[in-house]
């Protein structure tokens, strides 16, 4: 089948060339000159494993443009653009809107218009009232995709999600998006069918839910602080409760991402307008919760050191999870910064995002106190202390005993509870974790 997907960013990218993949002929569409550049030539512009295998072993059915008409003849349109934050929290719907005003002319009857970007519920009705008059048909199929993952989860769903109108025209898209995912579908992969709205606020539930999840360990993690317990141990023991599962209870300096944070920022925006805002007041104190921990690593090396001008210090991950460049609202990146704001010489490292790192330190004013260095242990060179923020394998499997001989000063501070901190301590290094003391 012929197949457009609008927007080439970590989502849309990855989505078109699974679509190729599935054996559809596919063209991306994007305004960045310089990202469909680099996708016609078959470079992937950011770093996701086996991204680049996939857009070389399918570049006979891939097209990239700029060029909105080169969305004329498909017969299946995916919107995949972005859905940032504006400064109130609310979600900016500008790329949205302007995609569908300029796919518009492009459309024919018959055709089938999918949203996947993330958007506030009421949305996709909304776009509805403007996609169906050209008497093509719209729904919503939102996309649970992880980074470092996008490729499997793309082509291998927990489950497919789709919101559709009440009527016959939602039967026709359902018949058109599972032609689309026949593949997938195949595999016995789940796939349910809702109304808008719920298909909207699938999205953004399971995001706050993780969230919370994550808010609900480091808040844990606060109270091990004080009490001398050990908040590893503790989520290993309630996550043996099948009820509430071990995954996403690892306590550490908090979520970030281009999704997280957003996404609970916009539902409590939503629910406000909604006039529910109380139903939400809790996502607030998860975000609360969630930026409080990003400061906790400056506490406790203020604890260790006392005062940070002068002191040098080594920061192991800038991007926002391991096997990603992605920096967007990155917690790593985060701390690197008020450590330098605290007046300390920071040397920030990470396999993958040191690039477009270094454009964010620049643009803060902070290139004269921050260094940038892939190579971790180069980075770790006379420090008097290691920050381990990004739960890189390298970190994890880094030899502590070699570390020992490299430092200055032998404090690390483990942000992300993933060194084995036993093998740490035997090497002679003072230990910190988060909720672990
Ligand atoms: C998330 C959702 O998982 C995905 O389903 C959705 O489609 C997009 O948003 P992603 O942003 O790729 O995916 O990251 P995720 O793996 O969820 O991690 C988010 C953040 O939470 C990372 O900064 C990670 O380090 C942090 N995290 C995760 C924790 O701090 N503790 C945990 O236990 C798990």
């Amino acid at each position: 089948m012929k197949i457009s997907v609008i927007g080439c960013g970590y989502l849309g990218a990855v989505h078109a060339a699974s679509m190729a993949e599935l054996g559809h002929e596919v063209t991306g569409i994007d305004v960045d000159e310089i990202r469909i550049g680099s996708l016609s030539q078959g470079i992937a512009p950011f770093h996701e494993p086996g991204f680049n295998d996939l857009l070389g072993a399918n570049a006979t059915r891939l097209t990239f443009s700029t060029d909105m008409s080169a969305a004329h003849g498909s017969r299946v349109h995916f919107l995949a653009v972005g859905t940032p934050q504006r400064t109130n929290g609310s979600v900016d719907l500008t790329y949205v809107d302007q995609a569908v005003s300029d796919l518009l002319p492009h459309l024919q009857p018959g055709d089938l218009v999918v949203g996947k970007s993330t958007v506030p519920v009421g949305t996709a009705a909304r776009l509805a009232g403007l996609v169906e008059p050209t008497g093509a048909l719209l729904m919503w199929n939102p996309e649970f995709l992880r980074e470092g993952f996008a490729v499997l989860d793309t082509l291998s769903p927990d489950r497919l999600v789709y919101g559709v109108s009440d009527d016959d025209a939602g039967a026709q898209a359902t018949a058109l998006l599972d032609d689309v995912y026949a593949t997938i579908l195949a595999k016995e992969t789940p796939r349910l069918i809702m109304n808008f709205a719920t298909a909207e606020l699938v999205k953004v539930a399971a995001n706050s839910f993780l969230a919370t999840k994550i808010s609900f360990i480091n808040a844990m993690a606060e109270i091990a602080d004080v009490t001398g317990a050990n908040v590893t141990q503790l989520a290993d023991a309630i996550g043996h409760d099948a009820r509430i599962g071990r995954r996403f209870l690892n306590a550490g300096i908090g979520f970030g991402g281009g999704c997280l944070p957003k996404d609970i920022r916009g539902f409590v925006a939503r629910a406000d307008e909604l006039g529910v805002g109380e139903a939400l007041a809790f996502l607030t104190d998860v975000d609360e919760i969630n930026m409080r921990r990003r400061g906790r690593v400056t506490e406790i090396l203020e604890e260790e050191l006392g005062d940070l001008k002068g002191k040098k210090i080594a920061v192991w991950g800038l991007a926002f999870k391991p096997d990603s460049d992605d920096i967007r609202d990155s917690p790593a990146l985060d701390i690197v910064e008020s450590l330098a704001r605290a007046g300390a010489t920071v040397i920030g490292s990470d396999p993958e995002a040191t690039g477009p790192a270094t454009r964010r330190i620049d643009a803060a004013g902070l290139g004269d106190l921050v260094t940038l260095d892939a190579d971790h242990r180069s980075a770790a060179r006379g420090v008097d202390a290691i920050v381990v923020a990004t739960e890189w394998m390298d970190y994890q499997n880094e030899d502590p005993a070699a570390m020992r001989s490299l430092v200055g000063n032998p404090l690390v501070i483990d942000g992300r509870n993933c060194l084995p901190d036993d093998a740490w301590k035997a090497a002679g290094f003072h230990y910190r974790g988060m909720g672990r003391s």
